[in-house]
């Protein structure tokens, strides 16, 4: 670690200690102090309030504190740091870029939030977002938390479908989309994927459509809505809600390994303390900074990292409607460059891309404004982290992978740059105050350096507090296969020095181009096509996605098993869920290994998908064994 970042950064090594021992001994203190970062309108006097057991099973923090999420974000800078740019948009067209001020961001907001109210959301109303991103798509968030409704954003790559479900599910009114979106020169049709989706809908009242691209759309009379001729006419000033610190703030949507994705439901004091405070602690953030994070609003990443953590801090957020690799392979390293990007916060999948691409596309950049990198949504390997390191950091950069989960709010385990050695593909340590554990299988707990199943034994104040409806469900899927533990679903090796290396899920959920898929949803939408029968879904290893998608197929009795199908169902996922739960390898199999009473054994599907072939382990249990040679002869070529 370099001697200047010792010395500069907000938590050096002793820092660190000392905060963990602090947590220790005085958790109250040591938690009421991490919330006074933020502007409370009444300061909270109970800090901690939380049992994981089943018995007497809440979370709570903050409970009696009173705050505005959109007021910490916009209005307390506007004393001091009103001309300073909150918000630089890079369009996805190099030519096309803007900046805001906190000024400017406070007004628009502030319209947006007037809007909303004229067309009759309310305090506690789920308002659905779906949106490319533009700066519209932060004002949006930040105007429902401003006047108190609660937001669903779905990520603009999900399907009609997948957008009616969730609609349904928190049971919202209201939609803000923009007429299209446009990724890498590409147009995404947003309002006509909420036309379809609504089409299932009937609860939905108003579409506030968005001008981006000016592209005609189909207006739905009393339903459909024009933003602009609104927000003109619609007034600068509107006062922050005062709301509870328990209060909700968002829904995000995220998948499991059973069942529909659930609402990941998040409120609003302790999870903006936990954006903002691992935003400046992770980040080493200082005034004035240039942050970048690439994720997409749709995703936690984005809420966390783009919207509410550096705005909370004052920060410049960079929003880049486009990808990596439009027009060139040097886009991201020329918006570096373009506005001097400090802190450039990615996923591993798009390094991994990247480097396919080799370095000249990096080396004819400069990237001499850059002092931090990040990595996060699923494990970097250490090649992609050496090259992270050398070509686009040259060297001088920390790089912090940052370990959590849609549920856990905002980063849970991290180096610290300025407290914590680098090691190429560890997230290193926890951060203060957050209590990791391994247990193995029957839930022992294991000492030393170990691999095992990592839960952690007590909470932190950005925990998500509840699946949206279903308070049984949250209970049932994170706290009752260790009882009296937060169990994360990820599987994770502890070395000799106490690093934490996340090895992936032990689940069936994947990380596909770290994107979070449950198997049980694309298995749902195959078998919702009318010649499949039957279908199990697994994860391989995949160069550049991390893990591809694997798909066994069983036919409907005389359906022919032609290249023609299998593209059909390719192109089925795509349209049912979204493009990115689209099948790498689709095989067909005539029959799937299942136990006598009915269960399909997935370790084999694995296997198979894997090419691990010599290690199918015991099959003598299936109901007949003979289904695992068809399927070994017929592996398709993944
Ligand atoms: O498996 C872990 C992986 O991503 C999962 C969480 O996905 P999601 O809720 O979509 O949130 C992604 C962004 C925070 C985790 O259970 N994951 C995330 N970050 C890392 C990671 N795996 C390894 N290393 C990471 N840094």
């Amino acid at each position: 670690m370099p001697e200047a970042w010792a010395r500069r950064a907000h938590m050096d090594a002793a820092g660190y200690d000392a905060a963990v021992a602090r947590v220790e001994a005085d958790p109250e203190g040591f938690w009421r102090d991490v919330a006074g970062r933020l502007d409370w309108i009444k300061a909270p006097s109970q800090i901690k309030d939380v049992s994981f057991d089943k018995a007497d099973f809440h979370i709570r923090w903050y409970a009696d504190g009173v705050l505005n999420v959109s007021a910490n974000c916009l209005d307390r800078h506007l004393p001091h740091r009103a001309d300073d740019v909150a918000i630089i948009w890079e369009g996805d067209d190099p030519a096309d870029s803007r900046k805001i001020t906190y000024r400017e961001a406070h007004e628009e907001v502030c319209r947006m939030a007037n809007v909303l109210k004229s067309q009759g959301v309310r305090k506690g109303d789920r308002v659905t977002i779906y949106m490319p991103m533009i700066p519209e798509a932060a004002y949006a968030m930040l105007a429902c938390s401003r006047i108190g409704a609660v937001h669903s954003v779905i990520f603009g790559g999900f399907s009609p479908d997948s957008i009616a479900g969730r609609i349904k599910d928190c049971d919202s009114r209201f939609v803000i989309t923009a007429d299209e979106g446009l990724r890498g020169g590409k147009i995404v049709p947003l309002k006509m994927n909420v036309d379809l989706a609504l089409t299932s809908c009937p609860g939905v009242e108003k579409v506030l459509v968005i001008r981006r691209t000016g592209a005609h759309w189909l207006e739905h009379g009393g339903r459909d809505v024009a933003y602009e001729p609104l927000r003109d006419a619609a007034s600068t000033d509107c006062p922050p809600e005062p709301m509870g610190a328990e209060d909700p703030l968002f829904i995000l949507y995220t998948s499991g390994s059973t069942g529909k994705p659930k609402g990941v439901l998040h409120t609003t004091g302790g999870y903006l303390t936990w954006a903002s405070w691992t935003h400046e602690l992770v980040f080493d953030y200082r005034a004035g900074e240039i942050f970048w994070c690439t994720a997409d609003v749709g995703w936690v990443t984005g809420h966390s990292y783009i919207v509410y953590g550096p705005l909370a801090n004052g920060a410049t957020t960079l929003i880049f409607e486009g990808v990596p690799n439009y027009p060139t392979t040097s886009r991201f390293w020329e918006v570096i460059d373009k506005h001097q990007v400090e802190i450039f916060y990615t996923a591993p999948t798009a390094l991994r891309a990247l480097m396919r691409e080799g370095e000249g596309p990096v080396q004819k950049t400069s990237r001499k404004s850059l002092r931090l990198l990040g990595s996060v949504g699923e494990p970097i390997n250490p090649e992609a982290w050496l090259w992270y390191h050398r070509v686009v950091g040259e060297g001088r950069c920390p790089i912090v992978d940052t370990w959590w989960q849609t549920e856990t709010g905002a980063c849970l385990v991290s180096p610290l740059p300025g407290a914590t050695a680098l090691k190429p593909g560890s997230a290193s340590k926890p951060l203060p105050g957050v209590k990791l554990q391994l247990v193995d299988a029957e839930g022992v707990v294991l000492e030393g350096a170990v691999s095992g199943n990592l839960c952690l034994t007590d909470s932190w104040p950005g925990q998500m507090r509840t699946v949206y409806g279903d308070h049984q469900r949250f209970f049932d899927t994170y706290f009752s296969t260790y009882p009296g533990k937060y169990f994360t679903g990820d599987g994770c090796r502890r070395d000799e020095d106490g690093y934490y290396w996340i090895t992936g899920r032990v689940d069936d959920v994947i990380n596909v181009s770290g994107h979070r898929l449950g198997t049980a949803e694309i298995e749902s939408a195959l078998v919702g096509h009318h010649v499949v029968a039957e279908a199990a879904v697994v994860g391989f290893p995949h160069d550049i996605k991390g893990q591809g998608i694997y798909a066994f197929v069983t036919l409907n009795v005389g359906v022919a098993a032609t290249e023609e199908l299998r593209g059909q169902l390719v192109r089925w996922v795509r349209q049912e869920i979204g493009p990115f739960a689209a099948p790498d390898v689709i095989q067909f199999a005539p029959g799937l290994p299942k136990t006598r009473s009915g269960k399909i054994m997935r370790r084999i599907l694995r296997k198979v998908a894997e090419n691990d072939l010599t290690n199918l382990g015991d099959t003598t249990t299936l109901a007949d064994p003979s289904v695992v040679d068809d399927l070994v002869k017929n592996r398709a070529g993944a």
